[in-house]
């Protein structure tokens, strides 16, 4: 980037980026759907009619489209006939990307959250997809329970988001030392966070995608990091 521009906003599928070069970025900090929690698409469309209405003649091209181009949103959404392995795909893609315009030594950041299992498996292969290792992962309190999506369902789908940091690998040469999950979970409960199963679930969820991440990294080497070698 050059000149006065500090802020480049582009409305198309992460999953190119051509306006960005390769090596380019220091750090990418997102927030990618999580599976099939949420339809954004779907959602929006019904506030997309309504401006097309208003707006198509000004800006015919932003609006060309009867509903909202939803070709490559990064969902599961079996009523649009986009799998899991769809989602995984997309999100691949995007991560590879990301991959592509960091820095040396740069780093991914993302939030994460799944009452499930199949849509953490996603993540997982997305990042293996593109060479990041999970260097390090943390919870954070997600949304209140009155937040649209959660109303009455918090207490299956839990109240924390895992925020996950990437390394290209073999940038990181290992992963950070990682507060152990159940003293993690002690130190969020005495902090007064009423934690429920699926809480416990997505701490789990977060040590495997970081272990597994390095175990297919390093391929032949999972031993050392099974004898403790790794500060997993
Ligand atoms: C979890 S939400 C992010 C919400 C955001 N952090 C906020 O506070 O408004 C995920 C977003 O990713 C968008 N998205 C889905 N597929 C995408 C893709 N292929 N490229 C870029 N964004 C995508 C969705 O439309 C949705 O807006």
């Amino acid at each position: 980037m050059s000149g006065k521009a500090d802020m480049l906003l582009l409305c198309q599928s992460s999953e190119r980026r051509p306006q960005l070069p390769d090596r380019s970025v220091d750090l990418v900090v997102t927030d990618p759907p999580f599976a099939d929690s949420v339809m954004y698409s779907e959602l929006s469309d019904y506030f997309y009619v309504w401006l097309r209405q208003a707006l198509a003649d000004s800006h015919p091209r932003e609006f060309r489209s009867p509903l909202v181009d939803d070709s490559r949103e990064a969902v599961h959404n079996p009523g649009r006939a986009r799998d899991a392995d769809f989602y995984t795909a997309v999100l691949g893609a995007v991560f590879c990307e990301c991959q592509r315009v960091l820095k040396t030594g740069g780093r991914l950041a993302f939030t994460f959250h799944h009452a499930g299992e199949v849509a953490w498996q996603s993540v997982e292969d997305a990042l293996v997809e593109a060479g990041f290792v999970a260097v390090g992962y943390w919870p954070v309190f997600a949304e209140m329970e009155s937040g649209t999506h959660l109303l009455g369902k918090a207490g299956a789908a839990g109240h924390l988001d895992i925020v996950f940091k990437c390394a290209r690998f073999p940038d990181a040469a290992a992963p950070e030392a990682q507060e152990p999950i159940v003293e993690m979970g002690e130190r969020l409960a005495k902090a007064g966070l009423r934690l429920v199963a699926a809480d416990h679930r997505a701490l789990l969820k977060a040590r495997d995608v970081q272990r597994a991440t390095w175990r297919r990294a390093l391929g032949g080497h999972t031993r050392a990091l099974r004898e403790g070698e790794g500060s997993f």
